[in-house]
């Protein structure tokens, strides 16, 4: 012991000594557990170097020994260092010793002008939350500016303090399991409870690009895109996702005078989902195999002149969102049983990257579907078996045939009587109705409204 010691401190002292910077990275990076007896005074010499990594893992390794001692430097740092790593890990490294005498000192840096420094010394402070004098400064933040420091004291300070088993969790009414209703999904979300659902997964009508998809307006559009995601943030449980595909699309040109027009709707309507309160979790890419676009190359193809370039559209977004709570993705996942856990973990090849490579679906009545490997993924990586899946803009209802496939329960919601028809013969393609207790049914808006009422 006394021998690894030793060599641990001679090795420090050669690579200080070679001067080899990527070396002595490595060296601080992977030091470890340091023993009480470890030799500190190479990594204090460490706390003047040139470089800011290298003191930043300086006093990291030196936080380790909790020894306060060392407080003295680890103030110095904070009030002259001018890199915020740096600074930031020495107000960790007081926290870290638990010791009330820093208290004060800590409480000092709540002030500080940068909101890294501010999260550590919250969190050494929290170990002493019950002081009275550190609780009245701690929540004095809860409006601050920064959205990380107001987030922390709100959980910490104003939480509803429920992050134990909530039995509704996994449930939802039966009177919506693998129901398709007609018609306006705005009407139809009038009726539907709060907290019922626990995965929506839509494509939403594309802004004037199918005859489908008639409005005013791209203001008009996003209007009525909003009023549909906040009635699904109210049906969404706690905590639970919001999964939406939507790409830019193309407006032709009126003459030849004129230009087209390209919408952004993922980004005009992200901004609108962060306003409702949805979390925003990962952006997903679709991407179809190029012979499978319109193909936007030919003038470019023949003229090759700048500025006139249009690259073909292969990709498209689905964005994962989450509804904002303080609790962890753990907590959502501890409300089921255990053996529901282990059913539908997802064995074997997965998407490892955000980068999905799917071929579209054709289908002989809507001209716009899910395919249904599309769907099954992110059933699969957003959903428990049992659990109720929603899509506001069903179409032909390719997510009710996939929900169904994989044990899940589906609601659905389509304006067009046409596609109604599709979606009955899709759903009943899929696994036998007779193992499930809920078989498929299509009401209207009026029996739907008489179900919920029941
Ligand atoms: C892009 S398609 C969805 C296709 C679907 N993902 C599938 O796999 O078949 C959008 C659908 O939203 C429907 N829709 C448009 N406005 C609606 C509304 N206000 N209420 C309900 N459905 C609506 C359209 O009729 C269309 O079928």
């Amino acid at each position: 012991m006394e021998l690894e010691m030793k060599e641990e401190t001679k090795k420090l002292n050669d690579v200080i000594n070679s001067n080899n910077f990527r070396d002595l990275v490595k060296v601080l990076d992977r030091l470890g557990r340091l023993s009480s007896k470890f030799d500190k005074k190479p990594l204090i010499k460490l706390l003047n170097h040139e470089n800011d990594k290298i003191r930043a893992l300086s006093v990291k390794n030196l936080a380790k020994l909790e020894d306060i001692t060392l407080l003295e430097n680890f103030v110095n740092l904070i009030n002259k260092d001018r890199s915020s790593d740096v600074r930031r890990e020495s107000v960790s490294a007081i926290g870290r010793m638990r010791n009330p005498i820093n208290k004060e000192i800590l409480i000092k840096y709540l002030d500080d002008s940068d909101p890294e420094v501010i999260l550590q010394a919250v969190r050494g402070l929290l170990v002493f939350k019950d002081d009275q004098k550190v609780k009245n400064s701690l929540t004095k933040l809860s409006n601050h500016p920064n959205e990380m420091v107001q987030e922390v004291i709100k959980k910490e300070f104003y939480g509803n303090g429920t992050n134990g088993f909530d039995p509704n969790h996994t449930l939802s009414p039966d009177f919506m399991k693998n129901v398709t209703v007609q018609g306006d999904v705005r009407d139809i979300l009038k009726f539907t409870p709060d907290e019922s659902v626990h995965l929506t997964f839509t494509s939403p009508p594309y802004y004037n690009a199918r005859d489908y998809s008639i409005y005013a307006s791209y203001k008009e559009y996003l209007d009525f895109l909003e009023e549909v995601f906040q009635e699904v943030y109210r049906v969404t449980k706690e905590g639970r996702f919001f999964v939406l595909n939507t790409s830019p699309i193309i407006i032709p040109r009126a003459g030849r005078q004129y230009s087209s027009k390209r919408y952004p709707i993922p980004y005009d309507t992200h901004s609108i989902l962060i306003k409702m309160g949805w979390e925003f979790i990962d952006d997903i890419v679709w991407l179809k195999p190029e012979a499978s676009v319109k193909n936007r190359n030919a003038g470019f193809l023949q003229h090759r002149k700048p500025l006139a370039y249009k690259p073909n559209a292969c990709t498209e977004c689905v964005m994962v969102y989450r509804k904002k709570t303080d609790k962890l993705i753990d907590w959502n996942i501890k409300q089921y049983d255990k053996n529901i856990v282990e059913e539908s973990k997802i064995n074997g090849d997965f998407e490892s990257s955000n980068l999905w490579k799917i071929d579209p679906t054709f289908d002989k009545t809507h001209s716009a579907v899910f395919p249904l490997e599309l769907c099954n993924k992110v059933i699969k990586f957003y959903s428990f078996k049992g659990d109720l899946v929603f899509d506001p803009f069903a179409g032909s209802g390719t997510l009710g045939k996939a929900a169904i496939n994989l044990d899940r329960h589906f609601f659905l919601t389509e304006k067009e009587k046409k596609y109604i028809e599709r979606i009955k013969e899709n759903v009943s393609q899929s696994k036998i109705f007779s193992q499930n207790k809920f078989l498929p049914k299509f009401l209207n808006v009026n029996n739907f409204k008489e179900v919920v009422k029941k």
